[in-house]
């Protein structure tokens, strides 16, 4: 019988920016106040890239170059690199070619993949997919965006929610029953004008006049985003408990996109779980769109045994949405 490969996270690393942009910072730059975004989004502080030489790269490689240090792993072993990201350093040259230049993964091809806040999830089950049909033993999957470089920091309405940061995981081939084990995943452009960023795509290239109106920044229609997003995440992961015969209690831990706390909050009760089964990290980091589940995952990973039962969700851009069902492995180093 031919043997079944499968992908096991062993390895993670993260990385955020130093400077801290904090709600009281923001009261001077909008009509805004810390007790709002507080409580409308849970938000206490985010990071963000304050050096206009850096880019999501820069964050990336960062994530990636802390991963192979703890793993101890040799660099010449990673055979492919996947960087998640809505904010390429570049529209043509791949953010993954720049991140092999820099973490010195001299044996590895790259390709970017862009579906948003679910660029990490898509891009996780694309490596394992990589490692699980024998192809590939070592693929490492990277969530990275430079959020403020898409920021209008004069708009209220988004400017108090995004961050910079970057994570990465090792996916690894075993034979062993761990690593991912199935998802359900959407995507219906119909919700594409409630969250976009316009121009600098080929349907509105940048101009003066895409600048003028300010185009090239992220606008959002949060109350139509805020509803789909709780309804997928829980539809979704609904979906991947029914099918693999899991109820709340067999899920050790959620780890959900990063995007408002009480968007996590509702999920997590329509789910039936505990607080403390649900982790949580948006206070200190906004959200950091493709980073948020593998920077969360980086944070907690000592909370986290062999065998532990994962739900990993989001929603973005797109609309995209989904869930992915993994059972943690053993770490390397
Ligand atoms: O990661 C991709 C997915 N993204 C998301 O999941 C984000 C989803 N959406 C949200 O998180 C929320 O909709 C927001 C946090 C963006 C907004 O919260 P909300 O509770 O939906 O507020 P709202 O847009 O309904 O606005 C309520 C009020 C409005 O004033 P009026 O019309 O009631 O007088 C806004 O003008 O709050 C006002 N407002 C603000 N006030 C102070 C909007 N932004 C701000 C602000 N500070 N920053």
């Amino acid at each position: 019988m031919r043997k079944r490969y499968n992908a096991a996270i062993t390895a993670l690393g993260g990385y955020v920016p130093d400077t801290i942009l904090t709600n009281h910072d923001l009261e001077k730059m909008v009509d805004t106040n810390n007790d709002w975004i507080i409580s409308r989004t849970g938000i206490e502080e985010r990071r963000i890239l304050n050096d206009d030489s850096l880019a999501t790269s820069d964050l990336a490689t960062m994530a990636v170059k802390r991963l192979l240090e703890d793993s101890n792993i040799n660099p010449d072993e990673i055979e492919c690199v996947i960087v998640a990201t809505a904010t390429p350093d570049y529209i043509m040259v791949s953010t993954a070619s720049i991140v092999c230049e820099k973490a010195g993964l001299k044996n590895a091809w790259g390709v970017d993949s862009n579906a948003a806040c679910s660029g990490f999830l898509y891009a996780l089950t694309l490596g394992a997919s990589l490692v699980e049909s024998n192809r590939y033993k070592n693929v490492i999957v990277v969530g990275a965006d430079a959020n403020s470089s898409i920021v209008n920091y004069e708009d209220r309405n988004t400017c108090i929610l995004f961050g910079d940061g970057a994570g990465a995981v090792l996916l690894e081939q075993t034979e062993e029953e761990v690593g991912l084990i199935d998802n359900v995943f959407r995507t219906d452009g119909v919700g594409k004008e409630h969250l976009i960023v316009t121009a600098g795509g080929s349907l509105h290239p940048s101009s003066a006049e895409t600048l003028s109106q300010k185009l090239n920044y992220i606008s959002q229609n949060g109350r139509v985003v805020f509803k789909a997003a709780i309804e997928g995440m829980t539809q979704s992961c609904n979906e991947i408990m029914e099918r693999n015969d899991m109820v709340a209690q067999d899920v050790d831990w959620l780890i959900p996109h990063q995007a408002n706390l009480r968007i996590i909050k509702a999920v997590g009760e329509k789910l039936g779980l505990k607080e403390s089964q649900v982790k949580v990290n948006i206070q200190r980091y906004g959200n950091t769109t493709a980073a948020t589940i593998p920077l969360c995952m980086w944070e907690f990973k000592n909370d986290f045994k062999e065998n532990d039962n994962m739900l990993l969700t989001a929603f973005g851009a797109g609309f995209s949405w989904g869930a992915t069902y993994l059972k943690w492995g053993k770490l390397r180093g």
